[in-house]
């Protein structure tokens, strides 16, 4: 009976391990649960004897991946796959795969959620303003760029989008303007929504230059991931510019800093809570659950990413 890990320091909902549990079960296949782990160690062992795992942030490291002989795929139920050591999967025999748009719609609402709960002050009761008429700019159009361009039409703003890997014809069909430039998108908009993933060209690449171009009012909302800050610019921008702030679905590594010297003009969730509702973890788990069954039995290899 083939084995699965599911190994989540951040946990899914339960509703989302029942959905989980019973996708497997119905296959044949048994459920093993590690939640909240703490230590490394717990993670290392977990993996002894499993066939499978399904993950969130969880890092399936070199380390992992070697400590697990019998493992022939790891899942993130999720979009960024940069918690997954590719190489080491790859080397080892072991698919790597993710579940794109499964928790989009989670992610797509918060980022609105923090646009508005900064215009409004951090609803501290002063008189703040609205996103209607506003330019947003998306940075990457993939599954939730297009969700927050959809809702951010809903509020009546004005949305563009720069994204080298899609096709204009594919932006503009969702009254959506194309720029040319990530320049030009940073010039263009008040509000920008960031859904670059985070790899070797992406990372520290929103930097000074880029920030500065932002029009009076900037409001930076970073949902994807910390990396992709440079964060010693950002703090130079918050310092230069009063009228700048920054939003982050988990703190920056400068977080302190910025707190202490910027509180007025930052925003940070206590943990990444982007994904974290129970509509997008049964989304996901359920689709992690369902690929690695499908893997198993039938080879499919739709969602493989190394
Ligand atoms: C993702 O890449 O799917 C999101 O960042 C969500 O991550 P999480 O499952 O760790 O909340």
């Amino acid at each position: 009976m083939a084995k699965v890990l599911v190994a989540t320091e951040k946990p899914f909902a339960p509703a989302a391990v029942d959905g989980i549990k019973s996708v497997l079960n119905n296959a044949g296949f048994e459920l093993e649960l590690l939640e909240k782990y703490t230590d490394k160690n717990e993670l290392l062992k977990a993996v002894a004897d499993i066939d499978a795992m399904i993950i969130r942030s969880d890092k399936a490291t070199r380390e992992v991946i070697e400590n697990a002989p019998k493992l022939k795929i790891i899942v993130r139920a999720g979009a960024g796959f940069d918690n997954i050591d590719l190489a080491a999967a790859t080397d080892n025999d072991v698919v790597a795969m993710n579940t794109p748009g499964q928790n989009s719609n989670a992610v797509a609402e918060l980022a609105l959620g923090m646009m508005v709960y900064m215009v409004r002050n951090k609803f501290n009761g002063k008189s703040g303003s609205e996103l209607k008429g506003k330019k947003l700019g998306i940075h990457a159009y993939g599954h939730v760029g297009s969700l927050v361009a959809k809702i951010a039409m809903g509020f009546g703003m004005e949305v563009f989008a720069f994204d080298p890997f899609v096709a204009a014809s594919d932006i503009e069909k969702d009254g959506v303007k194309v720029l040319n430039s990530v320049e030009e998108l940073y010039s263009e908009c008040q509000f920008i929504s960031l859904h670059i993933p985070a790899n070797d060209k992406t990372k520290k690449s929103i930097n000074y230059d880029l920030m500065m171009k932002m029009p009076k009012g900037a409001c930076l909302v970073n949902t994807a991931r910390k990396e992709v800050i440079f964060e010693e610019d950002l703090l130079k921008v918050l310092a230069e510019r009063p009228d700048f702030k920054y939003v982050s679905d988990i703190a920056p590594d400068c977080k302190d800093e910025v707190i202490n010297k910027f509180d007025g003009q930052s925003f940070f969730t206590p943990k990444k809570m982007g994904a974290q509702t129970a509509e997008a973890n049964i989304n996901a788990g359920i689709a992690a659950a369902t690929q690695i069954v499908k893997f198993l039995e039938e080879g499919d290899i739709t969602f493989k990413v190394n």
